[in-house]
This record gives structure tokens, C-alpha cells and sequence, in this order.
């Protein structure tokens, strides 16, 4: 496997996945979903080729998802509507998604920084940086359509309702959120040894992003009843369908509607207001810059993806 100067695996492989999928084939090194990719699959070639076949599989699931829950507003609407790709890694699924949905534009976001520059810059995705706090994940934008896959899987008990305020703070009214989590099935079959509450929730303190601490990040399981509760006590959002099992084989899939925005508190609408300002004057400068380079170089600097923030 080569890399490029940035460490970004590339060479023949690479290549040939673009040429078939045409999507880039560039992954990041730090990508822990890559890693543990390799050490189930125990060959690189095989783990390389799953990710981006994955990754295909998953986006034309989110699409078909979105069409069969939101259909005729997708399909009546004059321009694109807004999808935020929440938990999205170094864009396994959002290379393909963002290709695969013309009718929605595509946004991803992820707590790695190296992520949202890998997204940005390797990938050419318009990107936010997220935290660690659900409180503190503010902005002043909001999504037609917010996806999750794979992150409620790992949340704290203690943070579940809150990741879910979070998510509904980011989303417009009659918006809809997917997200995944780990079930009965997951149980099952992949940590039958974990004990599950009463209120139908477990965890084992590890996960398979080594760098993330196991006060905010494990891996979780929630029984629909628990999912289904905490849904319930976020007023605003309402549950349109769940599916059990059906993403990889064992976790569920919850698809909710927001019904009434969410109401943030006064620190937080400040906050929301400031990074506002912070989008527009940082599009201003990066519009300025660009008319310096023109006119200094008689180049145009290359198109960018509206600012992220
Ligand atoms: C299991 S991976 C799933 C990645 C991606 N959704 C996919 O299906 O390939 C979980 C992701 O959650 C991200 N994550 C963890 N905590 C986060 C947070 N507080 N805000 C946003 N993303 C977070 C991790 O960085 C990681 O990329």
C-alpha cells in the first residue's frame, strides 16, 4: 500500500476502486473504522475494497431511506434540501452520498479534526467540527435531513437524551433524523456478554476509536423500549419508524420527524448567533482572498464548498 506526502493511502488499488466507483479511493490513516476493518478482515486488500463497497451499500441505503420516509418532498423540492452526515468519520459514506443525492447537499460532521480537514480538503465535502459536549455542538445552521449512523451505537446513558437535543437542535422543522443503534440483534450477536438494564441499557467501556475517552464514547446498547422513551421526552421530535435490524445486518434504524423546533437556551442561541457571524465574515475573507489571488496571479482559486464552521 502506498501513501501519499499527506499519509493518505493510495496506489493501485486506490485507483482501481475510483475507476469503479467513482468516488476517491483516498483514505485517511487515522481512520479507526479502516483499522478495524483490517483486523477482522486480516488482509488490507480486502478491508480497502469492503470500505468504499460499504460505503456505497450504506449511502444508496440512506437515499432509498430518505425516499421511502420523505419521498414527495424530495422530490417536489425547487432546490437542493440539506442533509448533515453526523458522526460521519473520514467520509466512508459521504463520498458516495454526496454524489449518489444530487437533490440534497451534503455536509459532514465528526469530533476528529483530522477528519473534518480530511473531508474538506482529500474529499472536497462542505465539513463542521463537532465536541464532545452535546450542549456545546451549536450552530447557526439547521438540516433538512440529519443522519447518524453508527454513533448513538457508542453514547453514554447519561448523554442519550441529550445527543438527541443536540441533533434537534440542528434540524429544521418538519426535518427528519435516521440513526442507528445497536439492539437485541446486536446483542446477539456481537457482545452477548454485556448485561442490560431494566430500562433496556448496556455498555462495555471500549471502543474501536482508541483516541476517544470512554466517558463519552463506548460501545452502547439500547433496546428499542429505551430508544423509544427517549425519544418521547424530547419534545419537538416525534417517531416516524423503527427497523430493527436492518443496517449491517444487526442494528436498528430509528426514523424521526421534527415537529416543532427545538428550544435552545439563551446561551446557546447566543452561541448559535456568533457562529453565525463567524460563517460570514470567514466566506467574506476566504471571497477577498480569492479576488487578491486573481488579481495578483491572474488565477482563480479553486471552487470551495460553502464555510464550515
Ligand atoms: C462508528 S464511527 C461511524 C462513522 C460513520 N458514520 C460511518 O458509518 O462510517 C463513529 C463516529 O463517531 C464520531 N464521533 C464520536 N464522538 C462524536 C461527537 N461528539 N460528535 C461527532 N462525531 C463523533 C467518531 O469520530 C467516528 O467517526
Amino acid at each position: 500500500m502506498l501513501k501519499d506526502e499527506d499519509g493518505v493511502l493510495t496506489g493501485p488499488m486506490a485507483t482501481a476502486l475510483e475507476a469503479e466507483f467513482g468516488v476517491s479511493a483516498r483514505i485517511a490513516p487515522q481512520d479507526y473504522i479502516m483499522n478495524a476493518l483490517i483486523w477482522v478482515m486480516k488482509d488490507v486488500g480486502v478491508a480497502f475494497r469492503h470500505y468504499i463497497e460499504d460505503g456505497r451499500a450504506n449511502a444508496l441505503a440512506v437515499k432509498a431511506v430518505l425516499e421511502k420516509f420523505d419521498g414527495a418532498r424530495l422530490a417536489a423540492a425547487s432546490a437542493p434540501l440539506s442533509l448533515l452526515d453526523f458522526a460521519s468519520g473520514y467520509g466512508r459514506v459521504g463520498r458516495h452520498l454526496s454524489k449518489l443525492m444530487p437533490a440534497a447537499f451534503y455536509t459532514a460532521m465528526d469530533i476528529h479534526p483530522t477528519a473534518v480537514s480530511f473531508n474538506r480538503d482529500t474529499l472536497g465535502l462542505d465539513t463542521i467540527l463537532s465536541h464532545n459536549e452535546p450542549e456545546l455542538v451549536v450552530s447557526d445552521r439547521t438540516f433538512d435531513y440529519v443522519v447518524a449512523l453508527s454513533f448513538f451505537s457508542h453514547v453514554r446513558r447519561a448523554l442519550f437524551d441529550k445527543w438527541l437535543q443536540a441533533l434537534h437542535r440542528l434540524m429544521k422543522p418538519g426535518g427528519m433524523l435516521i440513526f442507528t443503534a445497536h439492539g437485541r440483534e446486536s446483542h446477539d450477536a456481537t457482545m452477548p456478554d454485556v448485561a442490560i438494564d431494566a430500562d433496556g441499557y448496556g455498555m462495555m467501556k471500549t471502543s474501536e476509536q482508541f483516541d476517544l475517552s470512554t466517558d463519552y464514547y463506548v460501545q452502547a446498547i439500547t433496546y428499542e423500549p429505551f430508544v423509544v422513551a427517549a425519544i418521547k421526552r424530547i419534545k419537538g421530535l416525534e417517531l416516524v419508524a423503527v427497523e430493527p435490524a436492518s443496517w449491517w445486518g444487526h442494528q436498528d434504524m430509528y426514523v424521526v420527524r421534527c415537529v416543532e423546533e427545538a428550544s435552545p437556551s439563551a446561551w446557546q442561541r447566543a452561541a448559535m448567533r456568533i457562529s453565525g457571524s463567524v460563517r460570514y465574515f470567514a466566506g467574506r475573507a476566504r471571497r477577498t482572498l480569492g479576488r487578491f489571488v486573481k488579481s495578483a496571479t491572474g488565477k482563480s482559486q479553486p471552487e470551495t464548498p460553502p464555510p464550515s464552521i
